[in-house]
């Protein structure tokens, strides 16, 4: 298995600076050691640069839509070259707007892939929706057919298209939810397991049932869109907009171990780490840590162990 890693430092879907040091705060906690550790070759593409744009004034509410738009297509294009390539991708974010372009990247290259949503929060707020104007609240509403009627044409994204139907994805650890995005679930029909559901259900049923639901008529390729604000703020400070009441470790090892198993992960984001907002050098490096973990268990480590059989050794 190939495994390409691919930084992407940006910070203008939401409004706190620090979110775009992401990338290599998640390589300084040795994320291509703990890689090449694994069963994998691993390709290092860098970060990507995104130019500056010297006016970006809101459309409706939205902020920096041309900047957003800008960079996500230049994403698109990177991740849709390392996926056609053979790779498995990993995106280091940078603010969840960032999605809309490894997703649609991604779908370039497989139309029929499915969408594994672990976060806090739905990102599906349309620019009529959203309370902040923020994009990387955002996200999902732009890949969703179902939506398209409500998406205004926004500067900047005129490049992007739907590539998801509702039931193409399956949200895990949601307990933020503003009032238009859960009428946007619940009308949608959309599967989703909030924080709640993982209580009453445990975590393994949860995973089942994710399956089931996107997997059972046929398999597909996965992405997985991994925020780090899904897990507890304990274990996540580092984050822009935490909420209390999130994933534990294990809850959060479980869910990517169970998309390794399936052997169908074709590309993953890990997003939302702000070195600037920890509170001290501590908690910055337990959440660029824990996000090696994330990573590196969606890759294959295994908290079982592993070992090569004798008649695999040459
Ligand atoms: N729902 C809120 C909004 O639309 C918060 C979104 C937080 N998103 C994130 N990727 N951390 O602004
Ligand atoms: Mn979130
Ligand atoms: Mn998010
Ligand atoms: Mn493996």
């Amino acid at each position: 298995q190939s495994v390409a890693v691919l930084g992407a430092p940006f910070s203008r879907g939401q409004k706190r600076r620090g979110v775009e040091h992401g990338p290599k705060f998640i390589r300084d906690a040795g994320l291509i050691e703990r890689l090449s550790g694994l069963d994998c070759t691993v390709h290092d593409f860098g970060d990507l640069s995104f130019h500056r744009l010297e006016k970006d004034e809101p459309y409706m509410d939205v902020k920096f839509p041309r900047t957003v738009g800008a960079a996500n297509k230049m994403l698109s294009g990177a991740v849709s070259r390392a996926v056609g390539a053979g790779h498995t991708l990993v995106m280091l974010g940078g603010d969840h707007s960032l999605a809309i372009g490894s997703v649609s990247g991604h779908a370039e290259q497989c139309p029929d892939l499915c969408l594994i949503w672990v976060d806090a929060h739905a990102d599906v707020n349309t620019p009529e929706t959203s309370p902040s104007g923020n994009l990387h609240g955002q996200p999902v509403a732009f890949m969703l057919k179902e939506l398209q009627d409500k998406m205004p044409d926004i500067p900047g994204f005129s490049w992007t298209k739907p590539v998801l139907s509702s039931r193409d994805l399956v949200y895990i650890g949601l307990r933020d939810v503003d009032p238009g995005e859960h009428h946007i679930l619940k009308n949608l029909g959309i599967q989703y397991f909030t924080m709640r559901d993982i209580d009453r259900l445990g975590i393994q049923r949860v995973m089942e049932v994710t399956f089931d639901h996107l997997l059972a008529r046929k398999q597909r390729p996965i992405h997985l869109s991994f925020d780090i604000d899904a897990f507890d703020p304990s274990l996540a400070p580092a984050t822009g907009t935490p909420v209390n009441g999130g994933l534990t470790y294990r809850e959060g090892i479980y869910i990517t171990e169970e998309i390794h198993n399936t052997g169908l992960l074709s590309a993953m984001d890990l997003v939302e780490v702000n070195p600037v907002l920890g509170v001290n050098r501590e908690a910055v490096e337990a959440t660029a840590s824990l996000a090696v973990d994330v990573i590196a268990s969606s890759l294959g480590q295994t908290r079982e162990g592993a070992h090569v059989s004798i008649d695999e050794i040459p």
